[in-house]
Parts: C-alpha cells; structure tokens; sequence
C-alpha cells in the first residue's frame, strides 16, 4: 500500500514536470533558415518564449542554414529550472560590423543558470571580411571586433559538440562565470588570423574545459585576471600561440590567478606552448599561483615553457617599470617534445617581484636543429627534479 502511494506520488510529481517542460523550435518563431534572411529577431523571439517558461526548457535549432547579426540569449529566467540549447544547425554571422553596436559580440548567453548548448552545431563568424579591420595587433587604440560565443554572468554551464569556425574575434568568450563544463568542442581558424584565441576566461571560477581541438591563429586557450580552479585537459592545440595564462597586469585593480591545472594535452606547430605572461609597467599589484602543467607534450613548438613578465607588444612601450605580478609556486611536471628554437625553457621573471617557487620535474624538450637546448632564466627561485633537458640555468 505504502509502495503504491510512493509509485503514484512519484507519477504525479513526474506528469507535473512534464507538462511543465517545453521546446521553443525557432522555426515556429519566423526563422527562415534560408541563409540569406537575418533571424536574429526569430532567435530572440524564441528565447524570450523559452525564458518566460516554467520548468525545464529547450530552445531548438534544427537543421539549416542561418544568418544571424548579434544575438542575446540574456536572463534571468526565473520560473526555468533548466535550459538546453540544441544547436543543430549551421549559423552564420552577419559580416555587416555596422550592426554590431560597440562592445557587442555576436552570440551571448548572460546571467542564466544551468544553461547546456550542445547539439553538434557550427557557429561559423564569417571572420576573413573582418579580419582586415582588426588594428589590434598593431595598436593599443583599436576597434575590437566581436567575439563569437560569449558566457556572462552564468552559473552551471555545460557546453558540448559545439563547432566554432572562423570567429572575427575570440571564438569562445567565459566572463564572470561559475562552474562551467566545456567538451567535444572544435575551434577553428586559420594560423594567420588575428586575435582568433579559441578560448579567453575571465573573472570565473570552477572552469573546466576537456577534451576539444583547437586550431588558431592566435592563443587555444587565454586565461586572463581574475580566475580561480580552472581545470583543462585533453586539449589538442595548434596551429596557434599556444596556451597562455595573461597577458596580465595591463590594468589596474586586476585579480589574481589561482588554482589551475592544465593536463593531458598536446600542442603542435605553435609559437609558446605553455606561458605566463605580465606586462611590464602593471599599474596595479596581483599574483599567479598554484599552476600545475602536467602531462603535455609539444610538438615543434617555437618556446615551448615561457614565463616573460617583460610583455610589450607595441611599440610604444619604452618604461623601464618591472612588473608587479608575482608569481609563485609553479610546477612544470613531465613536459617533453621539440623545440623549433635553441631556447626550450625561458623563466623571465619581473625584477620588481622575482618568481618564487617554480618547480620543473621531468622536462625532455629537444631541439629539431640537433643541438642542445638551452634554459633562459631572469629573477626567478627554481627547483629542479627528475629528467632535465634542457639543463637548468644557474
Ligand atoms: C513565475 O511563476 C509564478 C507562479 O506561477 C508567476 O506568478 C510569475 O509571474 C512567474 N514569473 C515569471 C518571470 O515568469
Ligand atoms: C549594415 O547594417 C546597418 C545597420 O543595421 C544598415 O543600416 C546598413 O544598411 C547595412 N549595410 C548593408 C550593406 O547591408
Ligand atoms: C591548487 O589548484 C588546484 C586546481 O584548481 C586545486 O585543486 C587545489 O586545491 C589548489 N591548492 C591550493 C593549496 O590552493
């Protein structure tokens, strides 16, 4: 008896979510899927839908070719208890850079909790028309073009099979997030496109990104100020610049970086394979701690272990200024392959807050040239064990 009236509470309760979940597909809401037509009214139409429903929610896009301008999946989405986006189709990004107004990336998710966008999918952002306009590597005053995926302000986040082509920006963009679940995800651009990094995070704890392939023409993976347990592994990377924790310390009241562990990957024809990089003349104070890079292998990689704190890309960097982020406690664990360059292994640590407790336990870095690869070290407290090529410099 008792079993059975569990059984039909459990009916009910289950009959009660039921009818409380619904499917926005966008071609209910105007989406031509055509190609040509803009469905970025459609799209929005059929998130407003999605988000003022109760219950768990999936907004649908099937199969199809899409053009979309800048899009916001924003929230909150306060009677949603879960919100799947099943991304199955082809999109396109508008390549008018009129329509996105300033600061806009083309595809936002922002202040929505437990948000999965899976499907198998292509954002495709049309990158090469605007690539032209990007100044940004040349000058510190220029117009940033749109990222194409950006995460603001979400909170359990899983994004999986998700293809991003040709971003004009940043492909995948993680701001302010919390807890998020990235995997089976490709990013793709050519090896000279500018600013192309497959994923930049930000102000965001708990991250963790695992097996994806990600080949660009600049950073696989940024992790900028402010980030806290970011967990990457089962990455393939490049071609590309590698996988880089900064550029940091170019504004004030920046945060700190602490807690990252990047594992299991492997990077191929790029120019760093793992770096740490500071401005020189940092306005403000913060720290980079507790790293651990374990378990990677470079392949024909240009500086494969790279600490500079002396990063100035433009010109007009003359300041003598160090920088002050310090970094500390740093462990570079079973690293090996190939060097392209002499220098295999370059600590340069800033002379204003010298490097503290760098540790490299099993370092096998081989030059192609044939001769032995040498170490570059400037300001910094290293410890060394295990296997060591090259050999420390001391
Ligand atoms: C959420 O659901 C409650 C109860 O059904 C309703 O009163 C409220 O208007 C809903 N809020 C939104 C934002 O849809
Ligand atoms: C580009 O977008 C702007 C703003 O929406 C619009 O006024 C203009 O006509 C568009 N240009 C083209 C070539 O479609
Ligand atoms: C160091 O970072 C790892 C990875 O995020 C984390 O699991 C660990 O607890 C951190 N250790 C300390 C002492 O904070």
């Amino acid at each position: 008896m008792k079993l059975l009236l569990l059984l039909c509470l459990m009916d009910c309760f289950l009959a009660i979510a039921q009818t409380s979940s619904g499917t926005f597909n966008v071609l209910n809401y105007g989406a031509m899927a055509d190609g040509i037509s803009d469905d970025s009214k459609a799209f929005m139409a059929a998130w407003k839908a999605a988000c003022s429903f109760t219950g768990g929610v999936k907004l649908l896009i099937p199969k199809g070719t899409y053009l979309v301008g800048p899009v916001k999946f924003d929230g909150p989405c306060r009677n949603v208890s879960s919100i799947t986006v099943s991304m199955e189709g082809y999109m396109k990004a508008s390549t008018n850079l009129s329509k996105y107004v300033s600061g806009d990336d083309w595809i936002q998710f922002g202040w929505v909790h437990h948000l999965t966008l899976t499907g198998g999918g292509t954002f495709d952002g049309q990158g090469a028309l605007s690539w032209p306009f990007n100044e940004c590597s040349k000058t510190e005053k220029c117009r940033v073009l749109p990222s194409s995926i950006k995460f603001v302000y979400t909170e359990h986040t899983v994004m999986n099979s998700i293809k991003s082509l040709n971003s004009k920006f940043f492909h995948i963009v993680l701001l302010g997030c919390k807890n998020f679940w990235g995997s089976n995800i490709v990013a793709q651009a050519p090896s000279d496109s500018p600013n192309t990094d497959g994923f930049h995070i930000e102000r965001s704890l708990g991250v963790n990104i695992y097996n994806s392939v990600i080949t660009t023409g600049d950073d696989c993976i940024s992790i900028g100020q402010s980030n806290e347990q970011v967990v990457i592994s089962g990455i393939t990377c490049g071609p590309g610049h590698g996988i880089s924790v900064g550029s940091l310390g170019r504004y004030e009241n920046e945060g700190d970086v602490k807690g990252l562990l990047i594992k299991d990957c492997t990077l191929s024809g790029t120019a760093n394979g793992l770096r740490i990089k500071t401005w020189k003349n940092s306005p403000g104070k913060s720290s980079v701690s507790n790293l651990t890079f374990q378990n990677i292998i470079l392949n024909s990689v240009a500086n494969p272990i790279i600490i500079d704190q002396a990063y100035c890309p433009y010109a007009d960097c003359s300041s003598k200024v160090p920088s002050l982020v310090s970094i500390r406690d740093i462990i570079f664990s079973d690293i090996r392959g190939t060097s392209t360059t002499p220098v295999a292994v370059t600590l340069k640590c800033s002379s204003g807050v010298p490097c503290e407790n760098v540790n490299l336990h099993d370092v096998h870095l081989r030059y192609v040239g044939g001769s032995p690869t040498i170490a570059e070290c400037l300001n910094v407290q290293a410890t060394y064990s295990g296997t060591q090529l090259p050999l420390p410099c001391n």
